[in-house]
């Protein structure tokens, strides 16, 4: 007998669709095939709607600790589930920002308190902790904030940046944004990375000429992401948003956002990454200057990718290679990204008829706001499932006790 059977629905796997039903036994996939008979009481009738692995959103900020007025692993791990995400890789720039081991237990603990979701975290770089980024263990990678924008926690001369690339024991992940604008950053860090011929992962791309540029040297080793706000808003977004719309890098031109979706389907752009960056309202609605960068994410982009699928500007498997598949690949995260066979039963389920309107009132997130309020999206993730149980229907967070565990990163 097995815990759980999502039966006939349209099954999203690397090759293809197919209609099978999905069999989950402790927590694993146990077996995938048509028209299973057998005894077990919980079977979820997926008639109709299309079965695809949890969404992996390896760029979040969810503000524990330090900044849990604006997200908890608690708010931010529901807000997840409510947008299909069933692991996000956490940022360092907490307070005190993640900068090594006890830093990162720390880390480990509140989220295995509260979170609902899987996860997984970065360490930091600041130029002085690279003995304790040696030291590590299971880390997607280091997050670097390549220029002066974000004090405590950036590199700011080459020169360490090398140091790190030259080591080149995990993947690195890149801010790139100097004074000089993110395209010259990005520039300057593909060429020490080809130098190193280090792994190297290009953070939120979001114009066309670090398209170009990341063209010229993508290898396995030179990979990127987008966000969908790069994606959706442009810099005519201000005049509806004002500050709601700050971000950073900052939004850019329409052409931009086309050199966007043409690098989806050239494959230059590996995953879909939100940059999930919740700030409160209060402080949204100060002076252009003082009001933080960023905004949240979790909760909306599955939906606002599943309506591009209705609209045919993206195909169904492509999307779950963009978040599901790459991002377990790109990180080596272990068991996760596809419907297989022994793989861990994080899944979600998905109407691709059923159309919504995102609604401030109705989000998970602590901020309480999205940038995409009031947009009528086809496409909706009715139940998510993580590591075999259901912790969100139909609306509603129903995982009671249930908590998700840290990923194991291969690398
Ligand atoms: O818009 C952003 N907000 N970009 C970042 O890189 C950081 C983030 C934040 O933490 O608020
Ligand atoms: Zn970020």
């Amino acid at each position: 007998m097995y815990d759980l059977i999502l039966k006939n629905g349209k099954v999203v796997f690397p090759d293809g669709v197919k209609v099978v039903d999905v069999c989950v036994k402790d927590g694993k996939i146990e077996k995938i095939m048509p028209s299973v008979k057998d005894l077990t009481k919980d079977v979820i009738d997926c008639s109709g709607f299309y079965v695809l692995p949890g969404i992996i959103d390896a760029h979040v900020h969810m503000r524990t600790p330090g900044l849990t007025m604006k997200e908890d692993f608690g708010t931010g791990s529901r807000a997840c589930a409510a947008g299909g995400v069933t692991t996000f890789i956490d940022m360092p720039n907490t307070r005190p920002p993640t900068l090594n081991n006890d830093d990162l237990d720390e880390k480990r603990g509140f989220a295995s308190d509260d979170s609902i979701v899987n996860f997984g975290f970065y360490i930091g770089a600041n130029g002085k902790n690279f003995n304790d980024i040696k030291r590590v263990k299971n880390i997607a990678g280091v997050k670097i904030y390549f220029g002066a924008h974000y004090k405590d926690i950036s590199i700011e001369d080459a020169e360490a940046l090398e140091e790190l690339f030259k080591w080149g024991k995990m993947p690195i992940i890149i801010h790139a944004e100097s004074e000089k604008g993110s395209y010259e950053a990005v520039k300057q860090v593909l060429h020490i990375a080809k130098k190193y011929d280090a792994r190297v992962h290009i953070a939120h791309v979001s114009t066309g000429s670090e398209i170009e540029e990341i063209e010229k040297f993508k290898s396995e080793k030179v990979t990127c992401e987008t966000a969908p706000h790069y994606l959706f808003l442009n810099k005519n977004a201000f005049q509806d948003l004002g500050n709601f719309a700050k971000v950073n890098p900052s939004l850019q031109a329409h052409e931009d956002q086309e050199a966007l979706f043409g690098a989806i389907d050239d494959g230059v752009i590996d995953m879909i990454a939100t940059d999930h960056a919740p700030h409160l309202k209060e402080e949204k609605e100060k002076s252009f200057e003082e009001a933080p960068v960023g905004v949240p994410g979790v909760e909306t982009s599955l939906p606002l990718m599943l309506d591009m699928v209705n609209k045919g500007r993206i195909d169904i498997v492509k999307l779950v290679k963009l978040m599901c598949e790459n991002p377990a690949r790109i990180f080596g995260i272990k068991n996760k990204g596809k419907i297989v066979e022994g793989f861990d039963a994080d899944l979600v389920i998905v109407d691709m008829d059923e159309k919504r309107v995102i609604r401030n009132e109705n989000l998970f997130t602590k901020c309480g706001w999205s940038p995409f309020n009031e947009w009528e999206l086809q496409g909706v993730p009715k139940i998510t499932i993580v590591n075999g149980v259901k912790v969100f229907e139909n609306g509603k967070i129903i995982a009671g006790d249930f908590r998700g565990g840290e990923v194991k990163f291969l690398q």
